[in-house]
């Protein structure tokens, strides 16, 4: 026989501001089944006793009871009344006895790779200015032609069919994967078809993607060393062991690679203008790789984050170009071309693993904004992304020429830095005693963003140095940035 309680035992909250009555009244009710108050089989009053208790509108007690019979809190039977459902699970623990059972121990930490990635000290944080000295990888926002950006936009959402509004393809937009796919053809040399494009969100997501589909737990990867701290954290996400491997100025050290690791499944490299040191990966250096690949059966990421940007010589060709065995896999972004918050990028996958590719992405997030890759296919195809290239590759070159000039005259013998011939980064090398930790907090203080060398290290230690990028930053700002600098290294 179920027991009888009133309410005179329940002692309820004050209700919040707005909060509705119904609901006030179900959370308190649904509080006490929980904490205890009010037991398994406990018989509540009825509708009508209830509202004349407290004042309510019976409507109001009739709308908490069915929320909390349609959550399973409490059933109602007509004539008997609305009881309090048997169910000792309701009553969970409090937060003291939480503490010391086993399972909140295990809920003290999280995931040892996620514990991992925290002590990086690479972040990027958001950025809701934009221009500052030397921001690394941003480009020059102050030159993206916003307009004609916002006119193809308002065209594409205006026009657009109602299928682009529907659930997208994991690949990417078919349109944009053949601008893609000609694009790269054209100025990388890298021959494919639309199919074997995966538009991702990012370099940053390709290559959390590639980590997941082509790495198994305690597969080896070579990382270049110093080295893109993006690339090692999604490699060891997926539980591979990132194997470090210097790099000198021909790019990283192949023949060491191979001697010390021959079984790496993944080579990840950036042979273009290699991140952080901005070093070409040498010509008999790509040899031995796409060689030793081919004979091993391992792959080879090839990020060229930025290699639209080289201001003298010959474009370098892509590694991709170069391969005949099939081992290349590359990785291209629109965020350091056209601008960060785009978030769109790419993978050139091999035709047989395009399926495997497709699936994988569409577990992570379905695929990219379908409509912004409407705005971009369109961007593409009608000569504006080339355009805003050649005119800031042009741009980028007057930058870094200005950086080193400015760091030359008024910094010469305490920081070197390097008149970068590609990219949108360059290494100043301190000349001085003072550490690069307190170059880059007395920089952040005045106002400045410098990134350490030290931070791009996995093992092999550098001489000390800043990065500093220069493509996001005018004139201005590129000449105040030095005249910091040389006031914290003059002090
Ligand atoms: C070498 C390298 N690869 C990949 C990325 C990630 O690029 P995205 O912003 O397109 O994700 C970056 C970003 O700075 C980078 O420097």
């Amino acid at each position: 026989m179920p027991k009888r309680e009133t309410f005179q035992d329940l002692v309820l909250e004050p209700r919040k501001d707005g909060q509705e009555m119904w609901r006030w009244l179900y959370t308190e009710l649904r509080s006490a089944i929980i904490d205890g108050r009010l037991k398994s089989g406990a018989r509540l009053p009825s509708t009508r006793n209830l509202a004349a208790q407290y004042g309510f509108a019976r409507g109001t007690v009739v709308a908490a009871f069915q929320q909390l019979q349609a959550e399973g809190f409490v059933s109602s039977e007509v004539s008997a009344g609305t009881f309090v459902l048997p169910a000792p699970g309701w009553e969970l623990p409090s937060p003291a006895k939480q503490r010391s059972s086993r399972q909140a121990i295990s809920r003290a930490t999280i995931a040892k790779r996620t514990q991992s990635l925290l002590k990086t000290t690479f972040l990027q944080p958001a950025s809701h200015s934009v221009g500052k000295a030397f921001r690394g990888y941003e480009p020059a926002i102050d030159l993206f032609p916003v307009e004609q950006w916002a006119r193809i936009a308002a065209r594409v959402y205006r026009k657009a069919p109602r299928s682009l509004y529907g659930q997208g393809d994991a690949g990417g937009y078919p349109p944009l994967r053949r601008a893609i796919a000609e694009y790269v053809g054209r100025s990388r040399g890298v021959r494919c078809s639309a199919e074997q494009i995966i538009v991702t969100s990012g370099a940053q997501q390709a290559l959390d993607l590639l980590a997941r589909v082509l790495l198994d737990p305690g597969d080896q990867v070579w990382m270049e060393d110093p080295g893109y701290p993006g690339a090692s954290q999604a490699f060891q996400s997926a539980g591979a062991s990132v194997i470090p491997i210097p790099v000198d100025g021909d790019g990283m050290d192949v023949a060491r690679a191979i001697k010390s690791s021959p079984a790496a499944r993944v080579v990840y490299v950036t042979p273009a203008n290699q991140f952080p040191l901005g070093v070409v990966l040498s010509a008999e250096r790509r040899v031995e790789l796409l060689s030793w690949a081919a004979r091993a059966g391992a792959w080879i990421i090839e990020d060229e984050y930025d290699a639209e940007y080289r201001y003298s010589g010959k474009p370098i060709a892509s590694l991709h170009s170069l391969d005949r065995s099939g081992s290349v896999i590359y990785v291209g972004t629109f965020t350091k071309m056209l601008f960060n918050a785009l978030r769109i990028g790419f993978i050139v996958v091999p035709e047989r693993f395009v399926e495997a590719f497709r699936i994988a992405r569409s577990f992570m997030d379905r695929h990219a904004p379908t409509l912004d890759q409407a705005v971009l296919t369109e961007f593409i195809n009608e000569g504006h992304f080339g355009r805003h290239v050649r005119k800031m590759r042009q741009v980028y070159s007057d930058r870094s020429q200005l950086l080193a000039e400015e760091a030359n005259r008024r910094l010469a013998g305490v920081l070197d830095v390097e008149h970068a011939q590609s990219g949108m980064c360059t290494v100043a090398w301190i000349k001085t005693r003072v550490t690069e930790m307190v170059l880059k907090r007395r920089a952040e203080q005045l106002g400045l963003e410098v990134s350490p060398i030290s931070s791009f290290v996995i093992k092999y230690e550098q001489k000390p140095a800043l990065f500093l990028g220069f493509a996001g930053c005018n004139e201005n700002e590129i000449k105040r940035g030095v005249s910091v600098l040389e006031a914290i290294l003059s002090r």
